[in-house]
């Protein structure tokens, strides 16, 4: 069974996708705690399940190492084999990454390496893009840059504004993030390997 720390910032639609998966005994894996960069709604969702919830706020720590430091601390607190990623909005310092990569792993709202960043719906819209997606990755210390584990795309409708973008690419998120857990969980997806490629 693989014991996964879920990270989040917002509403954590992706979190309790993967609560309600991994609630069926029959799911590879299960969440042993959800942690939050500050006090979340999202935080909601685990506390229905009964799963421990912790928040680590850069705004009390005196600069990012300090802040990775504490949560290092709190995470490996709860021994998971992966740590997840999903809607964290900070750039994880490097000694965060050093400590999980490749066991990291973080869900973006584009087709990386295309809209890396903060933006990335804004940013396929702008570009007039008639195309976009989700991506899981491996979080190295670049922004968005580490090896790509599965992509999903999604159509990009003339229409569409930023919300109602988002909101599809989401529901794509919610299977991608669910079906990568497994695949890991079953070791069809190799991290060790996918992080030396
Ligand atoms: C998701 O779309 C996720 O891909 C995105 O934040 C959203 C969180 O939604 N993450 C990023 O943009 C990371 N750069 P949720 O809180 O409803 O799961």
């Amino acid at each position: 069974m693989l014991k996964l720390v879920v990270l989040i910032s917002g509403s954590g639609s992706n979190l309790r996708a993967l609560l309600e998966a991994t609630s069926d005994e029959s799911f590879p894996a299960q969440i042993v705690a959800v942690g939050a960069d500050n006090e979340a709604s999202g935080l909601a969702h685990a506390r229905e399940f009964g799963v421990p919830t912790f928040v680590v706020s850069p705004a009390d720590y005196a600069n990012r190492v300090s802040w990775g430091e504490a949560l290092i601390a709190e995470v490996s607190s709860y021994a998971p084999d992966l740590v997840v990623c999903a809607g964290f909005m900070r750039i994880l310092p490097a000694n965060v990454v050093g400590a999980f990569s490749p066991n990291l792993i973080n869900m973006h709202p584009a087709l990386l390496p295309l809209y890396p960043g903060a933006h990335a719906v804004r940013d396929a819209l702008a570009d007039g893009a008639t195309v976009t997606g989700a991506t899981v990755h491996i979080v190295d210390e670049g922004v968005d840059t580490g090896p790509v584990i599965e992509q999903l795309e999604v159509a990009i409708n003339a229409d569409d504004t930023e919300e109602t973008l988002h909101e599809r690419i989401k529901i794509v998120e919610r299977e991608l993030i669910v079906h990568t857990v497994r695949n890991i969980a079953h070791a069809h997806v190799n991290l060790q390997e996918l992080a030396r490629s």
